[in-house]
């Protein structure tokens, strides 16, 4: 069983990269690359990109990367039907890549042995000074408004046409492990209809999710979810972002499953993209549960996604 150890960018292809990048940098990416073909962003934390976006005639979501331990899990994946043979990485970064087809078309790529650049400096989270539990002494909190950076590609949601295939998929060739399904009746989980899909680390506490799954009639991405440092970073930047005039989503609020606070976006192709922060961490520990309301009781607090949302 080949483990995926991360997951490392998401990729599309729009008609138009400028506006992208522009967009981007507002929301809290840098720039690593641009060519007229390509462009790549990075975020703060040590990782070579995590968005990059292809020049095209039509704007599609492409599929997304992640990291695998060694080599010899790369050359497994490798061998298996439909799997591209080894491939450079990156002309400067150097590493292999094998880029694979899942059920729907999404391309998935396994990266091993690139060189990692420096993270980038940010501030310290700051400290929460909750009624019974105090964590900031003598100290205030400052926070402007600003496009506060994004730390690192969190999880991506796909709307696909067979659930139990895609998950088989990726459970398959990347070891992704199940915290949580979406789905009637309780206690059966392989008639889920959504899985929320981590890499498995064991003991090692993890995200509640790199993936969302979800069986639906239209294919495609329905977004791709990006970790800030805080709350404060998340509202700065929502803030930021209404200041700039771009199309605020759905925001801010708390899911339930996962239990991040966000904060959705539409980029300028129409792309759904999230802020998050305070998500669910587990390990081998966590015991998968079956969800089994309605798409409204998904928010906890704050504002209410709409029914496209949900579509
Ligand atoms: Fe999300």
């Amino acid at each position: 069983m080949t483990t995926a150890t991360d997951i490392l960018y998401t990729r599309y292809q729009l008609k138009d990269l400028k506006a992208a990048e522009a967009f981007m940098i507002d929301f809290g990416l840098a720039t690593v690359s641009r060519t007229k073909q390509c462009l790549r962003m990075r975020g703060v934390d040590a990782a070579p990109f995590l968005y990059e976006a292809v020049a095209g005639d039509e704007n599609r979501f492409l599929g997304i990367g992640f990291s695998v331990g060694s080599r010899s899990a790369l050359e497994r994946l490798a061998a298996m039907p439909g799997s591209s043979p080894l491939q450079t990485f990156d002309e400067g970064a150097g590493g292999l890549f094998v880029r694979m087809t899942m059920p729907d078309g999404f391309l998935i790529d396994a990266v091993w042995g690139a060189e990692l650049p420096n993270a980038f400096a940010v501030r310290r989270p700051n400290g929460f000074n909750a009624g019974q539990h105090k964590r900031r002494f003598n100290a205030s909190v400052r926070q402007r408004a600003e496009p506060a950076p994004v730390l690192r590609l969190g999880h991506v949601v796909l709307h696909v046409s067979d659930h139990q295939a895609s998950v088989a998929w990726l459970r398959e060739r990347l070891g992704l492990i199940p915290s949580d399904h979406f789905g009637p009746p309780p206690g059966k989980p392989e008639e889920a209809y959504g899985t929320f899909l981590r890499v498995n680390r064991g003991a090692e506490l993890v995200d509640h999710h790199c993936m969302l799954v979800l069986q639906a009639e239209s294919v495609g991405v329905h977004h791709s979810s990006f970790e800030m440092q805080d709350l404060d970073h998340v509202m700065a930047a929502h803030d930021y972002l209404v200041a700039r005039k771009h199309r605020l989503d759905c925001g801010v609020g708390r899911h339930l499953l996962g239990s991040q606070i966000y904060d959705y976006w539409k980029d300028p192709a129409g792309f759904r993209v999230e802020h998050y922060t305070d998500g669910d961490v587990v390990n081998h520990e966590h015991q998968p549960g079956v969800f089994c309301g309605t798409a409204d009781e998904t928010t906890q607090w704050g504002m209410a996604p709409s029914k496209e949302f949900f579509g």
